[in-house]
């Protein structure tokens, strides 16, 4: 099914709401679904194209309504390119995001951080990233559209709007680099040096398929990473899935005035 009828099917449902922007929620993080008003949520099992299998820790919906006045779609799980070894998964539920009439995305994740100053429970604005997979949702597109500008792919003013939010609210929101590996094994130790002299300040399995698609797409993206964990041999304590879940539970009331205080500003 095309991504312009399944707007059409969604539309259907929501009696014609609107929608201005995605919100792509990562590992724990979709509690955030329970703040939307007059919400509309449309099960990804009655989307086709849409991801199906799901990782513990996501809520396989779409959920249309408004979220501090912003016209909203958001989507409460995700496809990862480790479940499947397909790096464009995500690409008929952003399709559909377009076809709804979104102008943007607001992509986050759940994230090993590489920064003392980036503990569990803290978020990072994302301003840059390191596409470490060996792939791209965008190999074996034809013609010269798949040549994306990548340069400023995270929007500037979405992320001066980010900024305003989270001082609005007293968040010290840290810019900084985010690293996609396929996963599903965590980093090595070394690894994680490598990635530090490289630059990144987060790590995750995500994200950044979607925002190469995204700016395809001719949307604009913003992001945000969720810390919890230290990167592998940075702490004594085990990295785990569980873990994930379980930080991104305890932060996820700073998470959620963080989203809120961003769409506040636009
Ligand atoms: N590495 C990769 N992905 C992750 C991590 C990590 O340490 N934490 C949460 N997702």
């Amino acid at each position: 099914m095309s991504a312009v009828t399944l707007a059409i099917n969604i539309n259907k449902r929501t009696d014609d709401k609107p929608v201005d922007m995605g919100l792509i929620l990562g590992s724990g993080l979709s509690g955030l679904m329970d703040l939307i008003d007059d919400a509309t949520a449309v099960p990804y099992d009655e989307l086709p194209g849409f991801p199906h299998a799901g990782v513990s820790g996501h809520s396989p919906n779409l959920v249309i309504g408004t979220m501090e006045g912003v016209n909203v779609a958001v989507f409460g799980g995700r496809s990862h390119y480790y479940e499947h070894g397909k790096a464009d998964a995500m690409r008929v539920p952003l399709e559909t995001l377009k076809a709804l009439g979104a102008k943007a995305v607001c992509v986050t994740n759940s994230a090993g951080s590489l920064r003392e100053d980036l503990p569990p429970g803290s978020q990072m604005l994302i301003t840059d990233h390191l596409n470490l997979s060996g792939t791209s949702p965008l190999i074996g597109e034809p013609g010269d559209a798949r040549f994306v500008d990548m340069v400023d792919c995270y929007d500037p003013e979405l992320v001066a709007a980010a900024r305003r939010g989270a001082a609005e609210i007293g968040v010290d929101l840290k810019d900084g680099v985010y690293a996609w590996l396929s996963g599903p094994a965590f980093e090595t130790p070394a690894e994680i040096r490598m990635l530090k002299t490289l630059g990144a300040d987060t790590v995750g399995m995500s994200t950044v398929p979607e925002v190469i698609l995204a700016r395809f797409l001719g949307l604009k993206t913003v992001g945000f990473s969720n810390v919890t964990n230290m990167a592998a041999g940075m702490s004594a304590t085990a990295i785990t899935h569980a873990q994930t879940k379980e930080w991104a539970a305890k932060s996820a009331a700073q998470f959620q005035a963080l989203i809120k205080a961003f769409l506040r500003q636009l």
